[in-house]
């Protein structure tokens, strides 16, 4: 059975060689195994550029096309799991541009995390919870974090690999999922119909 609330698996990593498809295709999988209603959105297959609006996401004047339909894309969901690598302890800039693209359409919505790299991702979580806070975005407690050494098979430091994760690590992802739709279940309410 499909939930009613629309979930974007947001792919925050965009360069050749990432392991985020293979971590946004294992969140999808188990997702639509449990019976969420999920799609997959890329942001290398977007390749937004860096921020050219000539004013703040705030004011909703979006002057250019490839932010009027980036802002469709995100309106268009209910909720979001975001993929997110850890670079630099924090999380991609194409990630933050992305988000910095918008406001209104993510406000009152609700998100869980997915991290992973060699220290499991929880800097690069961390780092963007306070980012998702500042365009209202529930981010719920629970988080994945997938370690690259225990969580992927990989023959060296720059093999793409496989993705293997230890059994609890989709009790975790299932656990977020409920999070992520009671929260945007309950927002729903405060949004006005567009
Ligand atoms: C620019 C860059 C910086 C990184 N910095 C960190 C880091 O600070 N901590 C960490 O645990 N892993 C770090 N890593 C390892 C990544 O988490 C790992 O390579 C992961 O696969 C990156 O995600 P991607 O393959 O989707 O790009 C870094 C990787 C890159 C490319």
């Amino acid at each position: 059975m499909s939930s009613d609330i629309r979930i974007a698996i947001i792919v925050g990593s965009t360069r050749p060689n990432r392991r985020g498809g293979l971590v946004g295709e294992w969140v999808r999988q188990g997702a639509e195994e449990l019976g969420h209603t999920v799609e997959v959105v890329d942001l290398a297959a977007w390749d937004l550029p860096l921020l050219d609006e000539p004013n703040p996401a705030i004011h909703g004047d979006y002057a250019n096309p490839h932010t009027r339909d980036w802002a469709a894309t995100v309106a268009g969901f209910d909720a979001f799991v975001f993929v997110v690598p850890e670079y630099n302890h924090s999380f991609p800039a194409a990630l933050k541009n992305a988000i910095d693209f918008l406001f209104a359409e993510w406000n009152d919505k609700a998100a869980g995390l997915v991290g992973y790299g060699v220290q499991a991702g929880v800097r690069g979580i961390e780092a963007l919870r306070p980012v998702l806070s500042e365009v209202k975005v529930a981010h719920v407690r629970t988080q994945v974090c997938l370690n690259l050494m225990t969580d992927f098979v990989l023959t060296g430091p720059t093999d793409v690999g496989r993705i293997e994760p230890a059994p609890y690590q989709r009790e975790a992802l299932a656990q977020l999922l409920d999070e992520v739709v009671a929260w945007a279940g309950a927002l729903k309410g405060l949004r006005v119909p567009a």
